[in-house]
């Protein structure tokens, strides 16, 4: 759907064409604390600017995620059948947050550095034995998951196929991922799976092969540590790990993917960039524009745990309020040339993970380690990416994504 200013943020068509800007930027000049209607939903607030952004993320006690963190309205039966650790408020956030964090710090993820690098270069060494391919399929999609298995644990033979489960997973309202789009057959029957999708049945049928060691995980892996029944720390329940798990595989795969491609895709429309890229002065820089213009969490949900007002703006209790992560990256007030790439933006204070918020994306340097060191291996390889045909795009308003961009490499 062509993006004149005025699409509806409730609908996935909206954001088919790529993600639509020109909206973003009406209501972040006119009503950037919007109500939204929804066809099939009790409506939201659209929070639009940067500075809002933060002040609600930051506001836990206010805008609470123990309500459900997508738009989707679900009943308390739904939520905690479904609730993972993000769908939860401190103190009892805290708990997981601390079990799982060290494990996803930045030393730990520096200790992984040459196993990425390794993987990089086989992976753009396997795609450029062609030089026309869809570089979405062959580079950027496969660092992630291979990544993610390693830090998880999990045997590389079922790489691929969590891959499509994940796929299936977050990409719950685009027709190329699942049979079951969940805005147009949605029925009873999955309300109480994660996305609402079939797949988790799949991925929960998977954990539980884990739990039962029919599927034997790496001991030096997150889940084994956090099966670990002699750890003192708190060890997970079973359905609880079900959740986890579906969240990593969810959270881990496509946000990385839809990053690295937003960078090719930049790449492909700008081939100084590899040049400058060469020059390694913006090795340490490069990776936050890249996922900034990317965003591919475009939002996460609030709600709000009492009357409230914002920019005017009277916010029910129970009201749902939608940080629009996607649009705060490109608020003018923040970001000079927002819309454009400078590889050397510092200081880059973007969004893409939730900043300010106390469930601030605990993959952040795992995603930054990716996307820098597959640039370095593909700066070293490719001098030129040209697109053979338009970029297509995730249908959907939660993740964005460039899902195929066929080019000519040399
Ligand atoms: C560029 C890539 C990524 C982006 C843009 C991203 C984005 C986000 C955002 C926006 C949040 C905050 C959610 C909220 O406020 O409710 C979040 C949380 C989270 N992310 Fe990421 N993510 C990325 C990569 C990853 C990776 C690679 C992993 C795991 C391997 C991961 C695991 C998580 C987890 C577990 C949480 C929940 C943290 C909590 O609730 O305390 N993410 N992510």
């Amino acid at each position: 759907m062509k993006d004149d200013g005025l699409l509806d943020l409730s609908d996935h068509d909206s954001f088919s064409m790529g993600v639509p800007h020109l909206t973003f930027e009406r209501l972040r000049n006119e009503d950037p604390v919007y109500w939204t209607k929804e066809k099939n939903g009790r409506g939201f607030w659209s929070i639009t600017k940067h500075s809002d952004i933060l002040k609600v993320n930051r506001d836990n006690k206010t805008f609470s995620s123990a309500q459900g963190i997508r738009i989707e309205d679900q009943t308390e039966e739904e939520y905690l059948a479904r609730k993972t650790f993000q769908e939860t408020d401190p103190p009892e956030h805290r708990v997981t947050r601390m079990m799982v964090a060290p494990a996803f710090s930045q030393k730990a993820i520096a200790t992984y550095e040459e196993m990425i690098r390794d993987l990089a270069k086989n992976i753009i060494e396997k795609a450029t034995k062609s030089s026309e391919f869809d570089i979405v399929e062959k580079v950027a999609k496969q660092l992630p998951m291979m990544m993610l298995g390693r830090i998880l644990g999990l045997p590389d033979n079922d790489l691929e196929w969590l891959v499509v489960k994940g796929d299936a997973l977050i990409g719950n309202s685009d027709p190329e991922f699942t049979d079951h789009i969940v805005d147009k057959l949605d029925d009873e029957q999955y309300r109480f799976m994660p996305f609402r999708s079939p797949a988790a049945l799949d991925l929960y049928d998977y954990a539980e092969n884990i739990l039962n060691k029919k599927i034997s995980i790496n001991k030096t892996g997150i889940l084994s540590k956090v099966l670990d029944a002699n750890s003192s720390e708190k060890v997970m329940e079973p359905h609880e790990f079900k959740n986890f798990f579906c969240l990593l595989i969810a959270a881990g795969n496509d946000t990385t993917r839809y990053s690295i491609a937003m960078a090719l895709y930049q790449l492909s429309l700008d081939n100084n960039l590899i040049r400058d890229l060469r020059s390694n002065q913006y090795w340490g820089t490069c990776a936050d524009e890249f996922i900034r213009l990317a965003s591919p969490t475009m939002y996460f949900r609030r709600t709000a745990t009492c009357d409230v007002s914002l920019r005017n703006k009277n916010i029910k209790k129970g009201d749902k309020v939608i940080l629009w992560f996607v649009s705060g990256n490109r608020d003018h007030e923040v970001f000079k040339n927002p819309h454009d790439v400078i590889l050397s933006r510092s200081p880059n204070p973007h969004v893409s993970f939730g900043q300010g918020g106390v469930h601030f994306c605990l993959g952040i340097w795992l995603a930054r380690m990716e996307v820098r060191i597959l640039l370095e291996e593909l700066a070293k390889k490719i001098d030129k990416i040209d697109l053979l045909d338009n970029p297509t795009w995730t249908r959907s308003n939660f993740i964005c994504g460039v899902k195929s961009l066929k080019v000519r490499i040399a």
